[in-house]
């Protein structure tokens, strides 16, 4: 079975485009099929970004980590003015965002490349979001969050989605552990949004 994440050869026929809105946004996406979250905007990154713009302040420069098609970097640059990194491991993906942050007009506030989890980001960010790869298994999961923590400025939040019958509680466990705090700022429909920020280097 070819997974989302795996790149593979397109022909025309496999793009398409959609529109969804989010956070009061009217936003529109070149897609293709294979990449997520394919023809809407996916439930989790719905709920992520709800529960960001209830109880988050962004400012600065944001890293959104297994971009896809761009759908939480675009929303949090549109709504809080933020700048963002944007990055996946499918070339596919970042090809779309590049699209994506054009038909948005918001090409000026990202740029994005393709990265195997932070192999290719430099620098700290003000924060880091993900709605993250999953299905790839929990050592991978948790090796980007060790990445995660060593690429934020000191007091930047870390802010993921997991739904909780897919690790939510192992997630959080080496969450607390790496950061020393895990919180739960969100449920939404079986997606627990989890926050942990980092207090010193
Ligand atoms: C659940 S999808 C989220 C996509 C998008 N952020 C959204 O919310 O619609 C996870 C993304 O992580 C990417 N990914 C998987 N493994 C990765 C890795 N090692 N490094 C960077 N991105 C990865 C996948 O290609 C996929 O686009």
């Amino acid at each position: 079975m070819q997974h989302y994440f795996i790149d593979k050869p397109h022909s025309a026929d496999d793009y398409f485009e959609f529109k969804d809105g989010v956070l009061g946004l009217e936003l529109c996406f070149r897609s293709c099929d294979s990449i997520f979250s394919k023809d809407k905007i996916d439930d989790g990154t719905r709920a992520l970004l709800n529960a960001i713009a209830k109880n988050e302040t962004l400012s600065g420069c944001g890293l959104d980590l297994g971009c896809g098609l761009g759908v939480i970097g675009i929303a949090l640059i549109k709504h809080y003015g933020v700048t963002m990194q944007m990055v996946d491991i499918n070339a596919t993906a970042v090809s779309l965002t590049k699209q994506n942050l054009i038909k948005n007009n918001v090409q000026h506030s990202a740029v994005a490349f393709v990265s195997d989890g932070f192999n290719a980001v430099e620098g700290s960010f003000d924060f880091i979001v993900s709605n993250p790869p999953i299905k790839t298994g929990k050592t991978l999961l948790f090796s980007l969050m060790e990445g995660a923590k060593e690429h934020m400025k000191v007091g930047a939040p870390l802010i993921l989605v997991i739904r909780k019958n897919l690790g939510m509680e192992s997630l959080k466990k080496h969450l607390t552990s790496l950061f020393n705090n895990c919180e739960i700022i969100a449920r939404d429909k079986g997606y627990y949004i989890l926050k942990s920020v980092k207090l010193g280097n």
